[in-house]
């Protein structure tokens, strides 16, 4: 059994979609095993997409992040971590299939509804990073 990390992002939570998203979760086999709705803070974002901190769009991902509140999610199931970015979509919306959370929720690259983890080993470090907004 698997688990990968879930955000649910500011666009999302603002647009009023997290029951939907989370429906769809429940429906594709994965648990909903915590939750936590969320200002993420700078310190916590530039950590979290560290992988991405020379890159141009870094400080808009950043801004975009902490801008409003989060839901921050662990999911647990079979395959929790492909599975669930195959249910997210292309990380840009246009290029998202047809079903996919982000081809049905997300705005624009930057405002594209969700995050996950893309390996197990990333989904393990994000976890570890979120473990204490759960305490
Ligand atoms: P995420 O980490 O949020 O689940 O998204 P991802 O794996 O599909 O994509 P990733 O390459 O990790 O990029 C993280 C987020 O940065 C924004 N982005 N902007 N302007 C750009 O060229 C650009 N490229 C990526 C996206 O919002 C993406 O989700
Ligand atoms: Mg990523």
């Amino acid at each position: 059994m698997e688990q990968t990390l879930c955000i649910i992002k500011p666009d999302a939570v603002k647009n009023s979609f997290v029951d939907e998203i989370n429906k769809i979760i429940e429906d594709n086999n994965l648990l909903i095993l915590k939750s936590k709705k969320i200002k993420i803070s700078k310190d916590i974002a530039e950590n979290f997409y560290s992988e991405h901190k020379e890159r141009p769009f870094f400080s808009e991902l950043v801004d975009f992040m902490t801008s409003d509140y989060s839901v921050v999610q662990i999911l647990q199931g079979e395959n929790a971590v492909a599975n669930y970015r195959k249910l997210m979509g292309a990380t840009n919306p246009n290029e998202a299939s047809e079903g996919t959370l982000r081809a049905e929720f997300a705005e624009s690259l930057s405002k594209n509804a969700v995050h996950g983890s893309d390996s197990l080993e990333s989904a393990q470090r994000e976890i570890d990073i979120m473990s204490k907004i759960f305490d």
